[in-house]
């Protein structure tokens, strides 16, 4: 019998619901905390937390609005979910004026609220894109999707006890405030925004303050911060020459992207990611490794 993997109930750009398979080939045995700093869906910690032993885990992200969405999930699914259909509702009888609407003008009253202004947004904007401009306000356009699901109430319920039956502890901080409890033994996976690796594939305004060179600089440094005190680290970037000197030191795995980055089908490419490591992998095999990749999502998403 095959029972199916809860994904996240967020679209996210980066988002790593297609790599889920191989970072858990990469990740340790035995997890007692798991620190995920720059959470976005949370693609990899709901993976983990269906297939591993109970542990504990301590999750963050600097975008505030995510990590409100994520309370809110955990502590007042229900109202959320009367939420979201009332989004659904309204969204069906116009929603290009209806998107827009709840994207520029309307004032979400309590916190649920804005987690459900935010849900709504994920699911009916423009690829699910999450980007603000310098004051902090949503742009992105309208999506062109056919019928969108806003309020999926069944992977709701199940992302929110999730989070409420482990012991899942969420916060809304930039990495570092997360990443310097860390111990010797804790499990970290870093998913930063890409270093680019051209002009045209910048992609890094999730929140208003931008991720560039400095700071994948400094993001090296608390890697091996980690190593030095015995931490497990994984960290996933675009596979890009400068990532591959920052982490010369480390194991460094080159992986076929589940993404298809170009909108045009005739300059599609493969395009690959890297996984970079401190710690004994579980595989060696880089045949292991392709076939991983070469399992499509769906069956990824299935276990026995
Ligand atoms: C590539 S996405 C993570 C995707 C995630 N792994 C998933 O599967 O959806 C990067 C995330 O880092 C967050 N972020 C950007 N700068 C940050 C910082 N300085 N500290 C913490 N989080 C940050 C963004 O809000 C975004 O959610």
């Amino acid at each position: 019998m095959h029972k199916t993997i809860t994904s996240s109930y967020l679209k996210w750009a980066g988002g790593k619901k297609g790599l889920v398979f191989i970072l858990d080939k990469l990740t340790p045995k035995n997890i007692e905390r798991y620190f995920e700093p720059f959470l976005g869906s949370g693609a990899f910690f709901f993976y983990l937390v269906q297939t591993r032993k109970k542990f504990q885990a301590i999750l963050s992200d600097s975008n505030f609005e995510l990590i409100n969405t994520y309370k809110e999930l955990r502590d007042n699914v229900n109202e959320l979910i009367e939420i979201l259909h009332e989004h659904q509702e309204n969204y069906n009888k116009n929603m290009e004026k209806y998107y827009y609407y709840i994207r520029d003008a309307y004032v979400p009253k309590n916190n649920t609220e804005l987690a459900g202004r935010f849900i709504f947004l994920n699911k009916s904007c423009y690829n699910g894109l999450y980007r603000v401009n310098k004051s902090g306000n949503f742009n992105v356009p309208h999506g062109r999707y056919i019928n969108p699901k806003i309020c999926n109430r069944e992977k709701l319920m199940e992302c929110s006890e999730l989070l409420r039956i482990y012991e899942v502890e969420i916060s809304c901080n930039v990495y570092r405030n997360t990443t310097s409890k860390c111990e010797n033994n804790d499990f970290v996976y870093f998913d930063p925004p890409y270093f680019p690796i051209s002009k045209t594939s910048k992609f890094t305004d999730y929140t208003k303050e931008s991720f560039g060179i400095l700071e994948h600089n400094e993001l090296a440094k608390e890697f091996e911060r980690l190593s030095d005190i015995g931490a497990n680290v994984i960290l996933s970037n675009s596979n890009s020459d400068y990532i591959k000197t920052l982490y010369k030191k480390y194991d460094i795995i080159k992986i076929k992207s589940s993404r298809n980055i170009n909108c045009n089908s005739k300059k599609r490419k493969d395009h690959y990611d890297l996984i970079i490591l401190n710690h004994d992998r579980k595989t060696k095999d880089e045949k292991i490794i392709s076939k991983i990749q070469s399992t499509n999502t769906k069956n990824i998403l299935k276990r026995e």
